[in-house]
């Protein structure tokens, strides 16, 4: 395939993780997100090994992040009562990779740091999607500066409320959000 002129929209997890695999393949990524900066949010995630593995071949530092290995799961009723263990001491030698504990925060610095250090990655913070053109050959949005931008393939990112969504599954071929 040839190296695609790719535009993400949306700069959490899933964007900053799609922006570092598109471009260790060898495509241009613009990322584009709404918000100035990213707010400290959330709690401690779950990285598993299948996540841990991708992050640390696209060059995301997870040595210097604050962190703790995860042991496993034990399930207990409402009682407190122990049901259940799922040891995870061999998670790393199964599955090739660490599993985690990684706060949120952490995480998306890690993230944005190896974005930021991509040569084929450009973060736009500050800067909403305020419209979607999906006629095909040359998919576009608007963003609120009033910039017109085209790419090859446009990838929504944008969470769990996406915006998005609703034009893609409405059959219509463009969008104002
Ligand atoms: C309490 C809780 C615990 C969780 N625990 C875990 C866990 O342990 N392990 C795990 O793997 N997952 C966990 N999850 C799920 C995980 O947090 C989410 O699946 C993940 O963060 C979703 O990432 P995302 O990039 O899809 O969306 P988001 O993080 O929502 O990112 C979307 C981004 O798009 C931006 N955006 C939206 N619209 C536009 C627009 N028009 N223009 C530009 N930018 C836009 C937003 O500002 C936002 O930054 C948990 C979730 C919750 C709520
Ligand atoms: C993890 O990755 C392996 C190998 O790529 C795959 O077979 C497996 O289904 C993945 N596990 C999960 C939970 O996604």
């Amino acid at each position: 395939m040839k190296d695609l002129q790719v535009l993400i929209v949306g700069a959490g997890i899933g964007g900053l993780q799609t922006a570092l695999g598109l471009a260790a393949d060898g495509h241009t990524v613009t990322n584009l997100e709404s918000v100035k900066e990213f707010p400290e949010v959330g709690a401690g995630i779950r990285v598993p090994p299948n996540s841990t593995r991708l992050s640390l071949l696209w060059g995301v530092d997870l040595q210097s992040v604050l962190k703790e290995t995860s042991l496993g799961n034990r399930f207990v009723n409402w009682h407190g009562t122990h049901l259940l263990d799922c040891p995870f001491d061999d998670a790393h030698e199964r599955y090739g990779a660490p599993y985690y504990f990684i706060h949120r925060a952490d995480l998306i610095n890690a993230l944005v740091t190896a974005v930021k250090a991509h040569p084929l990655i450009t973060l736009r913070m500050n800067t909403a999607v305020i419209s979607y053109d999906l006629d095909l050959p040359c998919p576009a949005v608007s963003i609120s500066s009033g910039e017109h931008l085209t790419a090859d393939l446009i990838i929504c990112a944008d969470g769990i409320k996406s915006s998005a969504r609703s034009a893609l599954t409405s059959g219509k071929t463009s969008l104002r959000i």
